[in-house]
């Protein structure tokens, strides 16, 4: 990992080349989420072939920049497109940009995704506020000789998720009457969706969703001292007893659909920020 902070520093001069605030928030949009982006007032965008060190995005209905901006007034930073391990990428250069948002100033993250919902009371189209999570994913991308520059040893995960934040969102949720849970996201390897034996296992040991990216970023984040922020899109349902054939472009429809519910918390979540901001 000591090699990993020349990295960042190259990526973070780059960044800071095309916009030269620190970000209040760092962001990461999933599958079919980019509406967020509408919101932005845009100050600068990056395409990640610009920025050093950053993977190029293969998966669909992933643009592959950096928005920046200004969002709820909070200045962000929006990854428009996120890596995956199923796209043969290492977890370390996956999160990468998790430690360059840090390195920039930010000291939350605001991380969204696509996942199947595992949890009879859900629905399709339903947005899940991630309460904890379980890593299923064979990997991890804290593995190797630790660089106390960036975070510790061993990073406590009693609270990968803030209680605060989980709160003020299930709030703005409530308030605005759009259906959020609360929930636990496993995350597995994919590309493959699940079998019915493996939604029933995931079931089993605790998990509400399941998807195929966030928990990499998250444990990088908690490691970096950031707080984070999880909400998940339930874009298909995974009942064992009465599955049904799943198919992408379903599952980035749904996604879409969801879109405007999603920057309606996420914006609530950032308005409260820049009032605790405002009152510190
Ligand atoms: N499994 C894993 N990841 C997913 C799913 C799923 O059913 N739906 C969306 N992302």
């Amino acid at each position: 990992m000591l090699e990993l902070h020349g990295k960042i520093q190259e990526a973070v001069d780059t960044i800071r080349r095309h916009w030269n605030r620190p970000p209040g928030a760092g962001i990461i949009l999933g599958t079919g989420l980019g509406s967020l982006v509408d919101r932005i007032e845009v100050e600068a965008t990056i395409d990640y072939d610009a920025i050093p060190n950053f993977l190029k995005s293969t998966a669909v209905s992933h643009r592959g920049r950096l928005v920046c901006g200004l969002l709820e007034g909070v200045p962000v930073i929006v990854m428009e497109g996120r890596f995956h391990q199923y796209e043969g990428y290492p977890l370390q250069a996956i999160t990468l940009p998790v430690r360059v948002m840090k390195a920039l100033g930010a000291e939350l993250l605001i991380v969204t995704s696509a996942t199947g919902g595992m949890n009879p009371n859900y629905q399709c189209g339903d947005l899940v506020v991630v309460s904890d999570h379980i890593n299923l994913m064979n990997g991890n991308p804290l593995v190797g000789i630790n660089d106390d520059r960036l975070g510790p040893r061993f990073p406590d995960m009693s609270e990968p998720y803030s209680r605060e934040l989980i709160d003020v969102a299930l709030g703005v949720a409530r308030r605005a009457d759009i259906v959020a849970h609360q929930g636990v996201l496993v995350a597995v390897t994919g590309p493959n969706l699940e079998t019915r034996a493996e939604y029933r296992f995931l079931r089993l040991i605790g998990a509400d969703i399941v998807g195929m990216s966030m928990v990499p970023e998250v444990l990088t984040a908690v490691h970096a001292g950031m707080r984070v922020f999880g909400l998940s899109a339930v874009t298909d349902m995974c009942l064992p007893d009465a599955l049904q054939a799943a198919n992408v472009e379903e599952i980035i429809r749904v996604a879409n659909e969801a879109g405007p519910h999603l920057v309606q918390i996420v914006s609530g979540v950032l308005a409260h920020e820049a009032k605790s901001l405002g009152d510190a």
